[in-house]
């Protein structure tokens, strides 16, 4: 696919058909992520790859609990928040499959470098024919210590990213964008 028409297309998607993701799918996208540009090329990203609706569903239920239970000031912000109050509201819309991009410690961006590899992924995946979220929603649960251990992410590993990946049921509507707000633009001759 065209670079420009991937990044004008691109959606997310919070709807998805029963299609089900391989795991040759999600090898290749994480290997999409890992060409991100990093400061000094340190690659400070690790991903947890989980797959399964019913995995999901119950991480989504977790998830949500803490959400409720920790986030009273943002409700209100996003309506979503609310409709997450709702139990058959799944955080995850679905999908089969989530990636977590974590940020392994380093003295520089690890944080701003996993989000560029998030960028990828999401673009490759479109590439793809496939449908991403990014779920900023269930960071703080995936950050849980006993979370982590539980699925193996290593202690010093911070998830910043959950992505669902799924087969689209529809194309998302298009999502408006405002015009790019420069503030100054010094350009010499
Ligand atoms: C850091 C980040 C966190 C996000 N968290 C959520 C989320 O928890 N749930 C959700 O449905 N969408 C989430 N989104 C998706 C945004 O709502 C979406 O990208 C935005 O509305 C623009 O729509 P588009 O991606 O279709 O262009 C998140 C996006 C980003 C970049």
């Amino acid at each position: 696919m065209e670079l420009l028409k991937a990044i004008y297309q691109r959606r997310a998607v919070r709807e998805f058909s029963d299609a089900t993701v391989t795991p040759a799918l999600v090898h290749d996208l994480l290997h999409a992520a890992a060409q991100a540009p990093s400061a000094l090329n340190l690659q400070p990203w690790s991903f947890a790859v989980l797959h399964g609706r019913a995995r999901l569903a119950d991480y989504s239920r977790r998830a949500k609990r803490h959400l409720l239970a920790t986030s009273a000031p943002t409700f209100g912000l996003d309506p979503r928040i609310d409709h997450y109050a709702n139990p058959d509201a799944n955080l995850f819309h679905g999908a089969d499959t989530l990636v977590v991009i974590c940020a392994k410690p380093g003295p520089f961006a690890s944080v701003e470098d996993c989000f560029l590899a998030a960028q990828n992924l999401m673009l490759a995946a479109h590439g793809f024919g496939l449908g991403t979220c990014p779920v900023g929603f269930a960071r703080a649960w995936f950050n849980r210590p006993e979370v982590k251990a539980e699925l193996g992410i290593p202690p010093h590993h911070e998830p910043v990213l959950p992505i669902t990946l799924g087969h689209p049921a529809q194309p998302p509507p298009a999502v408006p964008r405002h015009e790019p707000e420069t503030v100054c633009w010094h350009w010499d001759a």
